[in-house]
């Protein structure tokens, strides 16, 4: 394995440029790592976002050799190719400042998607009972484990040609919802992801599956919002 690593970090905002660096090349170095050496060794004005280091959060995403990755789970070894790493910020997102994508569009299109639960019941209400066998609740339990990481927004070719489609991740918080049995919200909720830019807008590509570090499958979540939008239009609860 050569000694040290050619990394090549986009430096600056939409109209900066990709700027080289060396960094020693160590076992089991991940990503984070790398980009983590530059800033405390070599450039303490470069910007990044992280914060857990073990795939919890999902904040430290970044555009790596092309791909976006966790790069906090993503090992230098596993991606590097011949010594090299190219690291830029997620792409369909506007850049802040170097590798510090901004979020604000990704969260914003959560509310659009009525994202937030609705609760059907106070809390004076006794919890209601869901079986883990119960059917809903295991069309919802991949999708629940999401941590927002915004992977599958930035592989997604349909929110490249149009930023008005809802993305994978805020579909498939919508398709959680609609099979929780507390929630109290699916009326709207089913009109805003059949919207324009909604549910029907996703091309079952599944770049979004096939990049996110999870393996979460967006593309059935959204599949399933497809199904659900539909019966609720022939029942007339949307228009
Ligand atoms: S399957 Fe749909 S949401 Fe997933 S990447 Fe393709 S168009 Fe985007
Ligand atoms: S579905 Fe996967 S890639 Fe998309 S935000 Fe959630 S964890 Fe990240
Ligand atoms: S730093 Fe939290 S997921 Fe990578």
């Amino acid at each position: 394995m050569p000694e040290t690593l050619e990394v090549s970090l986009w430096r600056g905002g939409a109209d900066g440029q990709y700027v080289g660096y060396s960094v020693p090349q160590r076992a089991n170095q991940t990503v984070l790592d790398v980009v983590t050496f530059v800033q405390r060794n070599l450039d303490a004005t470069l910007s990044y976002r992280f914060a857990c280091r073990v795939g919890m959060c999902g904040s430290c995403a970044m555009t790596v050799n092309g791909k976006p990755r966790w790069t906090c789970r993503t090992h230098v070894s596993k991606v590097a190719s011949g010594g090299k790493l190219t690291i830029g910020p997620l792409a369909n997102l506007p850049v802040i400042k170097d590798l510090a994508a901004d979020m604000r569009e990704f969260f914003d299109k959560w509310q659009r998607g009525k994202g937030a639960f609705a609760p059907s019941k106070t809390r004076s209400d006794p919890i209601a009972p869901i079986k883990p066998d119960d059917p809903a609740r295991v069309a919802a339990n991949k999708a629940i484990e999401c941590i927002n990481c915004g992977v599958c927004y930035a592989a997604c070719d349909t929110v490249r040609w149009n930023s008005n489609y809802l993305g994978p991740a805020a579909l498939n918080r919508a398709w959680t919802l609609v099979n929780d049995a507390r929630d109290a919200g699916n009326r709207g909720r089913l009109s805003a992801v059949a919207a324009n830019g909604g549910c029907h807008s996703c091309h079952s590509h599944q770049t979004c599956h096939d990049l996110c570090p999870l393996a979460l499958n967006p593309t059935e979540s959204i599949a399933g919002l497809k199904r659900a939008t539909m019966a609720a239009y022939l029942r007339g609860d949307i228009g």
